[in-house]
């Protein structure tokens, strides 16, 4: 009973509605390094939406899928806000420049990067975060609370101290990631590769630890979109496996891995079955792959695609020597005459 719980509990896990969704903004600034000066890039749950580069002459017109005021309103607010990133963005590569005194070393190169996120949680949970770096490390983040840049680095001070000078632009950025990023979620949430889904691949890999006498098996899970997927590993069907939470990542290509391991004491291997689990938005029940089983058959294939590629040379031989024997019956026919 408890058990039909857990998985009644599981499937209402991966409705549609109760997705998490992140917008998420990234652009830097870079010098020196072959890169565009001004890059940034938007995404919806890891799916770009817009881009933009210093290298391309006019931004990207709204898409045909925004096709109410308010979102084509959204849209000129992101145009708004690349003008005001590019602006930012070099006054940070700048003053980060400056106070790491890199400014003589030209051959070296400098990049600094920003990243805001809202993201809203299927419990209704809403949260926002703005962070730089510079040449890959933390620079400085907003408080939300306080309005204000906090320094992750004595360099970063001056940086704090000149955006602060404008107090209405740190009350726009509050109103932007409190207010604006929200709607916009809602409106991105709609955008037509947001909403394709992707199947799971599904794999199992086995390690054996030859000093504990055990077996680590892996359910490696990937290819995926959107993001929520429930993992789990049932032993002989019925019980659950005691497992660890593990992390759900981007693959970079808009879809997402994930694993999940249970330990097998070798005096157990071939005892029970072990099956993985995986539920996810893209398949109606779920993918169960049973560990041992998917390996016999893999043989069972293997095997009879050997026995077929030993029949077919069999006979392609006999066939090439019959022919053969007749071309020297014929030679020998001809000469005779
Ligand atoms: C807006 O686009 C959606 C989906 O593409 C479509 O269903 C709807 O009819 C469109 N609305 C208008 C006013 O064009
Ligand atoms: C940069 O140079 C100044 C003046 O020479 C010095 O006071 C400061 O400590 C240097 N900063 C770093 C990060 O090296
Ligand atoms: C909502 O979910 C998030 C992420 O899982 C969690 O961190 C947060 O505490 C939850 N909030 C409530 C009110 O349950
Ligand atoms: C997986 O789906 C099949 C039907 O395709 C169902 O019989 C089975 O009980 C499901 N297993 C789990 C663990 O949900």
């Amino acid at each position: 009973m408890k058990y039909i719980c857990i998985l009644v509990l599981l499937f209402q896990q991966v409705k549609t509605d109760d997705l998490r969704y992140d917008s998420c903004a990234y652009y830097m600034v870079s010098k020196g390094l072959g890169l565009p000066e001004f890059s940034e890039r938007r995404v919806l749950n890891d799916v770009t939406v817009y881009h933009h580069d210093s290298s391309l002459d006019s931004k990207m017109p709204c898409p045909d899928w925004i096709n109410t005021t308010a979102g084509k309103e959204h849209w000129k607010i992101i145009y708004h806000w690349t003008d005001y990133n590019k602006y930012v963005g070099t006054l940070g590569l700048q003053s980060a420049t400056e106070q790491f005194n890199q400014t003589g070393s030209l051959t070296d190169g400098n990049i600094y990067q920003a990243f805001g996120c809202c993201s809203l949680y299927p419990n209704g949970t809403y949260r926002t975060l703005l962070a730089h770096a510079f040449n890959g490390k933390d620079f400085a983040s907003f408080d939300f609370q306080t309005k204000t840049f906090v320094a992750a680095v004595p360099q970063a001070v001056l940086y704090k101290t000149l955006r602060e000078k404008d107090p209405a632009n740190m009350e726009e950025i509050a109103t932007l990631y409190k207010k604006t990023c929200l709607e916009r979620l809602q409106i991105l949430k709609e955008a037509p590769r947001v909403n394709i889904k992707k199947v799971p691949e599904v794999r199992i890999i086995e390690k054996k630890k030859k000093k504990a006498g055990s077996v680590t098996v892996t359910c490696h899970v990937t290819g995926f979109y959107p993001r929520e997927v429930q993992v789990f590993w049932l032993v002989s069907d019925l019980q659950p496996v005691d497992e660890e939470v593990t992390e759900i990542l981007p693959n970079g290509d808009g879809t997402y891995q994930t694993r999940k391991s249970v330990i097998v004491p070798e005096e157990d291997v071939g005892k029970h079955t072990y099956s993985c689990v995986v539920l996810h938005i893209s398949v109606p029940n779920n993918i169960t792959t049973v560990w041992g089983e998917e390996k016999r058959s893999k043989i069972g294939v293997f095997v009879v695609l050997a026995c077929v590629f030993l029949l077919i040379i069999v006979f392609v031989f006999w066939k090439c020597c019959r022919s053969a024997g007749k071309q020297i019956k014929m030679n020998l026919d001809t000469e005779q005459l």
